[in-house]
């Protein structure tokens, strides 16, 4: 692929702002592999040339902060408050307890990189939820020290937490500072009334509830989407903030409408004028225009302005053309802040007889749901990933995915605008309540800019459906979704009820079927004027690289012969919907298997049987039948099953062939079998044929010619591994990551594809980050560096690191010829990271004395309850300055369990006065001289409570203390 690197200017001051990367987004469309695979039978394509490439950066006030987390599996009990003080201390600002606390000692905690999914390392377990993959998930804690530098002080600072599963608590520097009842909203946290600077660090403390419940599927388990320090000046650009949508004009011209919404942390009020650039696809400006507003302190404000581009190039599933919406900020004509918006011109009408009108042209929906796992990693799917598996989609001719049943991560509708994607975005939890309509309200904002984005659902499958309750509650999501975008219309996935007195239907814009696909015509025909789509339909069920059913063991033919009882098999369930001008389209359940849910099973099965494509991404025949349905761009044809059958010889076998062409001719060793005339495109053929060994052809012809071919060889004995990467390259960036096949081959080199042999994994240049095989019932560990091949395939997926050497993978397995890959490098920045902070134990809450004419007792404390005549103060507050006379600073503190036990040192960074410093009752330092110093002390090993007191001395007017940081280093 190309790629090209744009320049982009500052509005006015026409500095370099960035350099954006961006794909001609048809070169990059085209790239999308095609065909059922490669020569010699492995069903996955040839590798995609260079590195996966990289989502332009639309936020440059963003930095990722994902290295170096502090990760505990499980809950960590916090101790009662010992007496009244410590209960009167624990409910203060910045004064949290256990694990939130900031002095607590995490320093055996494993540190971890995001993003990260605890529960996808976890044995799976008979014991634990069917829905969520049987894997426990339960509690966990992550901590994070982070440095801000002084000349952060005053600007906007935010945390971004992308998506956190499921239910978290937020604290920094001890206060809780928010609460996420959403395992697929992002949570913003406003870091600046928090923050401290300089070498007083800030602790992040997060903890993560997994035990709750938002789906019937596996959700993963902690910070599995990105984490990112956010830093914009004090009257900055909203997060979240610019709406510009396009909209055509009756007259047929197009304008992109911009709201920008403001915000002032500073303590003026600030004067903002924003200048809004329209950029054609090769980043060249076709419009400017601006505005300008004065906001208030701590007040937001809005600036309007539109931007005509005059004639568009339209965006399409094919033609995914994608214009920039560049927004800066200036401040006495200085650009301070920018934001950059992916937009695309179309037009989207959903017609009651007509379906679904894109750009002028009755389009099917041909979709899939997807959640949103993929083997190995589980939730936390790195953007390249995310990319890979929606390439895989394309490859297909699917045009359109619902986001079942929730909002996706960011990138991947990044992905979906410049793949080309008709995406329906889900909200997760069917309420109208407040807590609940602002997931809503969230979701719709992040994502209202997305040309991908076309439909709106506000619920999946509700039992209120058809009350009246749930009319009102549709009532209000519908307008709250409408008040943030007019442009969309709302559906909810409803699954019966349709026909009740008083149900959601009469309140949504666009009907979405959940299955019940017997039901359109006399829906229609109820309500002429209702558009349809189906929101849901399939559910079939399919072992990838099985063709026979075997109850016992819990595999089902990937035929196309089994579904569930409420839904079809591929193929009736497309003609249903392909029949029917009036029905939108359709989305099947779904893409790809995905943990957890595995119908029409139980343990030992722990993953779902209904993806079009397992969980790695392999192809099962579904695949073929909806190439064959959806693909017009170039002719194809699917073969199965597969043909190394030994010991079958002479025993009749079932063939399926299914072509988008216009007849078929199978071939067995060279011999014509059948020839179909007519070939139905929908369901496709099955033929019956004696097994002998050899070639199975199947010729797809359209006029007499030969359009395209599949073939399947009986291979031999394994005689060696091979490893087939997804792309050529990997970037070396320490993020790109690639999913790479594992097979074995016969001694002519042809795919063995009924080998289950068990393979190990050495990597040199990067790390493995997860396994697959696509069996549903393995409980074989997704991490590591074993894998069994199932049906003939395995996955294996590396990250490379950020050196510039090549990526080496070997694969190894008794009795093979192992396979070794080396992968290039292609030279790529690693964006930027916050750095991780060493840890050391901060001391930081005192009590503090009152003035003594004389040295007071070191023993000397306040009395338990006493809040009073003791101060509260924090290290670094110089006292004020007074009379001549001494102070006690006191404080407790538990060491560390390293330092309990070897012992430490403890730092003053810098006391005012003369002091003594009193550890446990003995003296262990002293500083005679009254100027601001540093002073250090040793600490010797001991566990337990230690007492603390200083004493210093304040010499006429002059100010002293403890005007430093604290802590003890071990
Ligand atoms: C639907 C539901 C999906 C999934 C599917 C399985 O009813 O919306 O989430 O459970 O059934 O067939």
């Amino acid at each position: 692929m190309k790629r090209r690197e744009l320049l982009l200017r500052g509005a006015s001051t026409g500095a370099v702002a960035t350099l954006l990367p961006a794909f001609a987004p048809s070169s990059f469309a085209a790239e999308t592999p095609f065909g059922p695979g490669m020569p010699d039978g492995l069903p996955m394509p040839a590798p995609l040339a260079g590195p996966s490439p990289r989502l332009p950066e639309t936020d440059p006030s963003r930095t990722l902060l994902e290295r170096g987390w502090r990760f505990h599996e499980g809950e960590v009990s916090v101790p009662e408050p010992a007496d009244h003080n410590a209960t009167y201390l624990s409910v203060k600002a910045g004064n949290a307890r256990g694990s939130a606390a900031l002095a607590f000692d995490d320093s055996d905690w494993p540190t971890v990189d995001l993003p990260h999914d605890w529960a996808i390392a976890q044995d799976v377990s008979e014991t634990a939820n069917v829905s969520q993959g049987y894997r426990p998930r339960g509690i966990g804690w992550y901590r994070r020290l982070l440095r801000l530098d002084e000349s952060q002080k005053g600007r906007r600072l935010e945390l971004h937490f992308d998506g956190i599963a499921t239910h978290a608590t937020i604290w920094i520097n001890g206060s809780e500072v928010a609460h996420s009842w959403s395992g697929y909203s992002s949570v913003i946290v406003d870091l600046t009334p928090f923050a401290r600077f300089g070498d007083e660090l800030n602790w992040i403390a997060v903890r993560v509830d997994a035990q709750a419940r938002e789906g019937w599927w596996y959700e993963g388990a902690g910070l599995y989407r990105h984490v990112w320090l956010v830093s914009r000046p004090a009257l900055s650009i909203e997060t979240d903030g610019v709406h510009c949508d396009p909209v055509r004009q009756p007259d047929g011209t197009w304008q992109v409408p911009v709201e920008v919404r403001l915000t002032n942390v500073g303590e003026e009020a600030g004067q903002a004028e924003i200048s809004a650039r329209l950029l054609d696809p090769e980043g060249r400006e076709i419009h400017r225009s601006g505005g300008a507003a004065t906001v208030g302190p701590l007040e937001q404000a809005q600036v309007t302005t539109a931007l005509i581009p005059g004639p568009v190039k339209l965006w399409s599933p094919d033609a995914p053309v994608l214009y920039c919406v560049e927004v800066d900020l200036l401040r006495e004509g200085k650009v301070v802040d920018t934001r950059r918006q992916f937009i695309g011109f179309r037009t989207v009408v959903f017609d009651p007889a007509r379906g679904m009108i894109l750009n002028g042209v009755e389009t099917k929906l041909k979709g899939v749901c997807i959640h949103q796992d993929h083997s190995g990693v589980g939730t936390a799917i790195p953007d390249a990933l995310a990319l890979w598996r929606l390439q895989r989609l394309k490859a297909m001719g699917c045009n359109a995915i619902r986001m079942s049943h929730n909002a996706p991560a960011k990138e991947v509708l990044d992905w979906c605008d410049r793949l080309g994607f008709l995406v329906m975005g889900e909200n997760r939890l069917f309420n109208p309540a407040p807590d609940y309509l602002a997931q809503l309200e969230w979701m719709v904002r992040r994502d209202r800019n997305h040309p991908s984005i076309v439909l709106w659902s506000v619920f999946n499958e509700e039992p209120m459906q058809g009350t009246h309750a749930g009319v009102e509650m549709v009532r209000r999501m519908r307008k709250a979704v409408r008040a943030l975008d007019t442009q969309r219309p709302v559906t909810a996935a409803m699954n019966g009820s349709f026909y009740n007195p008083e149900n959601v239907s009469t309140v949504v814009d666009v009907m979405g079927f959940n299955y019940y696909q017997g039901d359109y015509d006399k829906f229609h025909a109820l309500h002429p004027d209702k558009p349809i789509t189906s929101s849901e339909d399939t559910s079939a069920y399919e072992t990838r690289g099985a063709f026979e059913s075997i109850q016992a063991q819990q595999v089902i033919t990937s035929l196309d012969k089994e579904s569930a009882s409420w839904g079809a098999t591929h193929r009736d369930s497309w003609k249903m919907i392909a029949e029917r001008p009036f029905v939108a389209g359709g989305f099947v359940w779904t893409g790809f298997d995905y943990h957890g849910e595995p119908t029409p099973y139980a343990w030992p099965s722990t993953s779902s049987f209904f993806g079009i494509m397992d969980l790695c991404g392999f192809p099962k025949t579904a695949f073929g039948i909806h190439s064959a349905h959806w693909r017009d761009d170039a002719p194809m044809i699917w073969l199965a099953p597969h043909w190394t059958w030994p010991g079958r010889e002479c025993q009749t076998l079932e063939v399926f062939a299914i072509t988008n062409a216009e007849a078929i001719e199978l071939r067995l060793n060279g011999e014509v079998i059948e020839r179909v005339p007519a070939a139905d495109r929908i369901m496709g053929h099955s033929f019956k044929v004696p097994y002998r060994p050899g070639r199975i052809e199947a010729l797809a012809l359209r006029g007499g010619k030969v359009v395209a071919s599949a073939v399947h060889e009986t291979a031999g004995a394994p005689v060696a591994l091979r490893l087939t990467p997804a792309r050529q390259a990997i970037a070396s960036d320490g993020e790109d990551v690639q999913a790479i096949t594992v097979d074995c081959v016969d001694s002519r080199g042809r795919h063995v594809p009924t080998a289950n042999l068990p393979v190990e994994f050495a990597i040199t240049g990067g790390r493995i980050i997860g396994l697959g095989n696509g069996n549903p019932n393995d409980h074989d560990s997704e991490k590591g560096n074993k894998r069994a091949l199932f049906n003939g395939l395995a996955q294996v997926i590396v990250e490379g690191d950020d050196s510039g050497s090549r990526l080496t993978l070997t694969a190894t397995t008794g009795g093979l010829r192992p396979a070794r890959l080396s992968l290039a490098r292609a030279p790529r920045e690693p964006r930027a990271q916050v750095p991780p902070v060493p840890a050391e134990m901060p001391i930081t809450d005192w009590r503090r004395s009152a003035l003594f004419a004389q040295q007071p007792d070191p023993a000397l404390a306040p009395v338990d309850g006493d809040n009073n005549s003791w101060d509260f103060v924090r290290s670094g507050v110089a006292a004020a300055a007074g009379n001549s006379g001494w102070r006690s600073y006191r404080t407790r503190f538990t060491p560390w369990k390293k330092i309990a036990a070897q012992g430490g040192t403890l730092h003053f960074a810098q006391i005012t006065g003369a002091a003594e410093v009193w550890l446990d009752g003995k003296l262990v330092a002293r500083k005679a001289d009254t100027a601001a110093a540093s002073l250090t002390a040793t600490i010797p090993p001991g566990t337990g409570p230690r007492t603390l007191a200083v004493l210093i001395e304040a010499k006429d007017s002059a100010p002293s203390g403890i005007t430093g940081r604290v802590y003890v280093s071990g």
